[in-house]
């Protein structure tokens, strides 16, 4: 018996959460187990690296780097595999593409810096499918401030302003990249509109894998 691995992608503020949860809440009500989890932060060893990876400044491109793939070894290790192998379906918020993105395209390591780390087990693991949820920074940013307004804090435009839209930019282009690269397993979903409208797209999206 061998689960799912279904991976969800794209800048902050795209979504892709909110998505994630309500798959998540579908499928557990179609009677699959579903494991829904996160990078970074998705074991003990990963919260502890998820607080220096979005907390501490200075850290420099390979630093990030090394950081993000010590926190998917023990993820895989600890959760995925295992979760897999029982035959759930794992539904994760970010995995390898974000790396390629972020760290590689848009810090300029390098595609390939980033997957020749990840072609040594448990590195190697790819999804089945990749949903990226495909969205303009501006619009984004717009929705990152409405979200603040809402709930009263400034994280998430914090971490925009910090970086900038050139930066954002170039995580969509390296994102939209791979996506050219590798059309079987990533599908590009417009996340503009509705949220219903953007949950009808990611279920026609896995409609093949996920019946
Ligand atoms: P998170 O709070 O999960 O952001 P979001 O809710 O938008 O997904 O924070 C994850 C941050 O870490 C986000 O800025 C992207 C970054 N990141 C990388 O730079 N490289 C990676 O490999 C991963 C997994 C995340």
């Amino acid at each position: 018996m061998t689960g799912r691995f279904v991976t969800f992608e794209g800048i902050e503020g795209c979504g892709k959460s909110t998505q994630m949860d309500r798959l998540a809440r579908q499928l557990r009500a179609a009677g699959h187990e579903v494991v829904a989890t996160r990078e970074p932060g998705g074991t003990a060893l990963g919260l502890a690296l998820r607080r220096i990876l979005l907390g501490e400044a200075g850290i420099t491109p390979m630093a990030e780097l090394l950081l993000y793939a010590a926190d998917r070894a023990q993820h895989l290790a600890e959760v995925v595999e295992p979760a897999l192998a029982r035959g759930a379906v794992v539904l994760g918020d970010r995995y390898l593409d974000a790396t390629v993105a972020y760290q590689g395209h848009a810090r300029g390591l390098g595609a390939e810096a980033v997957l020749a780390l990840h072609r040594t087990p448990p590195l190697d693991r790819r999804p089945d499918r990749t949903l990226l949820l495909d969205l303009d920074p501006a619009e984004a940013l717009r929705r990152a401030r409405a979200r603040n307004d809402a709930q009263g804090t400034a994280a998430a435009e914090g971490r925009f302003e910090r970086e900038g839209l050139a930066f954002h930019r170039a995580v969509r282009a390296g994102y939209r990249a791979i996506a050219a690269a590798e059309p079987g397993r990533v599908r590009v979903i417009d996340a503009s509109g509705a949220v219903d409208e953007v949950a009808a797209r990611v279920a026609a999206a896995l409609e093949d894998l996920l019946p």
